[in-house]
């Protein structure tokens, strides 16, 4: 249950079922993974056959929204149904929005302007593509309180172990970087969260990427070496270095587990 008090109530097949916010007084919302618009809709099974339904898409924001993750993360969300919001500054414009997103115009590192863009509006999850540092979390943390059923933090891969005591890397790889500031700044974010969900139930979500690239970006500063070994079909160089061993994701390839 998130501490706005519309957690879930009951849950079947992946289905949650929860108090929706827009239902009229004895009627019951149904929210889903799997976006309501969907024609293959678990609940179409009729199992509810006996609560009057009231299918609603998800309200989901995402802060960026057009970056290099973000930009295939909400193609990926409005082909899935969601009812995507987007809040960023309006400046990038290499990967343009899809039609059916709202776009809300603020600096997410001004509170007052996120605060007034985002209005009254409450979401079902919020994801935070560019919160770098603790002060970014805290900052969504004090305006998302109460607001979201969910808030997704995106980390980053180069946080686990560095170097790598073993592989394979799994959610227990022990989480320090002792070269990298990026890394160390996403790691304090992660405890924030952590204590955050302890001491007030702060619904938090972490992801952690690896290396992304899309069409826009060549991965790797070996530019067009890499290119050419794909083009070639040679066999792929695991990137290792001294900080660590990492991998390329490409950004579409990560949304399907990511909007799940
Ligand atoms: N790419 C990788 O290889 C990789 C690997 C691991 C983790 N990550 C993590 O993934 C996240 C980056 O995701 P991404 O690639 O989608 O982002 P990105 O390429 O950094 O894109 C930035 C997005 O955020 C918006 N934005 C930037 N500053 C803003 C601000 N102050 N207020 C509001 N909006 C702002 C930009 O739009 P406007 O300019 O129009 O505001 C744009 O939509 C980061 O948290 C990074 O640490 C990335």
């Amino acid at each position: 249950m998130h501490p706005a008090g519309r957690g879930p109530v009951e849950a079947a097949d992946g289905v949650v079922v929860r108090p929706g916010r827009r239902s009229r007084p004895g009627q019951l919302t149904v929210a889903c993974r799997m976006p309501c618009r969907a024609k293959s809709h678990p609940m179409r099974a009729a199992r509810f056959h006996d609560m009057e339904e009231e299918m609603t898409p998800i309200e989901v924001l995402f802060i960026g929204g057009t970056g290099e993750i973000s930009a295939a993360c909400s193609q990926r969300a409005v082909e899935l149904g969601m009812n995507l919001h987007v809040l960023n500054r309006g400046r990038a414009s290499l990967r343009p929005l899809p039609p059916e997103v709202k776009l809300l115009t603020a600096d997410v590192r001004d509170p007052e302007a996120t605060r007034a863009a985002i209005g009254g509006r409450e979401f079902d999850a919020v994801v935070d593509f560019v919160a770098f540092t603790p002060e970014h979390v805290q900052a969504d943390i004090d305006v998302f309180s109460g607001r979201t059923g969910q808030y997704v933090f995106i980390g980053s891969a180069s946080a686990y172990q560095t170097p790598l005591a073993r592989l394979p890397i799994t959610e227990s790889t022990p989480l320090r970087n002792p070269v990298w500031p990026y890394s160390q700044a996403k790691i304090a974010c992660e405890e924030l969260l952590v204590r955050a969900y302890r001491e007030t139930a702060f619904p938090a979500t972490i992801v952690r990427p690896s290396h992304t690239y899309d069409r826009t970006q060549v991965p790797y500063d070996t530019g067009w070496t890499m290119i050419d070994r794909r083009r070639s079909r040679s066999p792929a160089v695991p990137a290792r270095s001294s900080t660590g061993t990492t991998r390329t994701r490409r950004a579409g390839g990560s949304t399907r587990a990511w909007t799940s």
